[in-house]
């Protein structure tokens, strides 16, 4: 098509997004032949003649929501998901039309730059355009997946405070060694929202991105303050939410629970500018060759990682 990019694929990342399309229980109706996988970075190959914004050799990085250019979602920029209503980008080559790309941050490797187009996008998303995070506030991260080590990573470089939750320990250690000023082991603490309250005098945290979605948002939301944020990010234990405007403090604290779904070009371009002022660099478990994919979707179904599963493509 005269609008369309060739981009020669570099890497991509694998999202749990990836792992429930592969298992079935995300889409039971996949039609097959199927090419997966969302996130990807690589180079321009060949522009299209009516393509303005790229050249060919321009390092770029994938747009889920494709036709999600600026601005709020509506219906019509909400209709084309990257590997849903198109092929997926694990792929030695893809045409993309060119508003579905932008500009990688020039100070990430393409390994590096292939783990954003979801998890970081969301993240950003969710605390910068939706919760309007402010320098000194508290963000608590849950978890260790791809969606909230971004969010500690994003929080911290806008001047905020960051309590984690983990499941083990050693990942605890992690979390301190990235910068979390406190991490608590839900499994040590199934009440673990008692422990945010006691960490903030308190108070609850300003914002938390909730990630397992019914066993948790309960949880998330007696850990926040007043007029305080709850993105309902992911559904790990379930997609029901079992909420009581009482017990939950929805209403007598002003509470805002925001739905999520990634984000808009404009919001990842200026997330790029972000992760180049700041040098942030994604978390990355494991780097797999296209020969052993089938290892990184077996790591994905296990879910001992920390951080992302990049795939490099030859
Ligand atoms: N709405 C959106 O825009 C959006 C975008 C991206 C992802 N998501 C969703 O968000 C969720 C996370 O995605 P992701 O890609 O970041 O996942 P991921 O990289 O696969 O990581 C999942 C992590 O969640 C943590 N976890 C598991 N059970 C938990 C629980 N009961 N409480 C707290 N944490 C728990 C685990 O970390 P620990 O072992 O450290 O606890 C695990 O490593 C998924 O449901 C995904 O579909 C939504």
């Amino acid at each position: 098509m005269r609008n369309e990019v060739l981009v020669k694929i570099k890497a991509v990342s694998l999202n749990y997004l990836d792992g429930i399309v592969a298992n079935g229980s995300f889409n039971d109706k996949l039609e097959f032949p199927y090419i997966p996988a969302s996130d990807g970075s690589g180079i321009v190959a060949e522009i299209g003649p009516d393509v303005t914004q790229w050249k060919i050799g321009d390092h770029v990085a994938i747009q889920y929501v494709q036709k999600w250019t600026k601005g709020a979602i509506t219906k019509e920029s909400n209709s084309i998901r990257v590997a849903w209503q198109t092929p997926g980008v694990m792929a030695e080559y893809v045409c993309i039309p060119e508003y579905g790309l932008v500009k990688s941050p020039g100070n990430l490797s393409f390994e590096e730059a292939a783990t954003l187009p979801i998890a970081a996008v969301t993240a950003w998303h969710a605390l910068i355009n939706q919760a309007h995070l402010q320098l000194g506030q508290t963000v608590l991260t849950q978890g260790t997946g791809g969606v909230s080590l971004f969010a500690l990573q994003i929080a911290q470089a806008a001047g905020a405070r960051v309590i984690a939750t983990t499941s083990s320990d050693e990942k605890a250690a992690r979390l301190k060694q990235l910068g979390a000023t406190a991490v608590i082991n839900y499994n040590n603490y199934p009440d673990w929202h008692q422990q945010v309250l006691t960490l903030t005098n308190g108070e609850g945290v300003d914002i938390t991105l909730d990630i397992a979605g019914t066993a948790t948002i309960g949880q998330s939301l007696l850990s926040v303050k007043e007029n305080g944020f709850v993105g309902t990010a992911g559904f790990i234990t379930g997609t029901s939410l079992p909420l009581d405007i009482h017990a939950h403090k929805i209403n007598m604290s002003f509470l805002r629970i925001q739905g999520l779904a990634v984000g808009s070009a404009e919001s990842f371009t200026a997330l790029n500018r972000a992760i180049e002022v700041a040098d942030i660099h994604p978390v990355i478990d494991s780097v797999f060759t296209m020969e052993q994919v089938r290892d990184a979707y077996q790591l994905l179904e296990r879910g001992k990682y920390f951080g992302k599963i990049v795939i490099t493509v030859p």
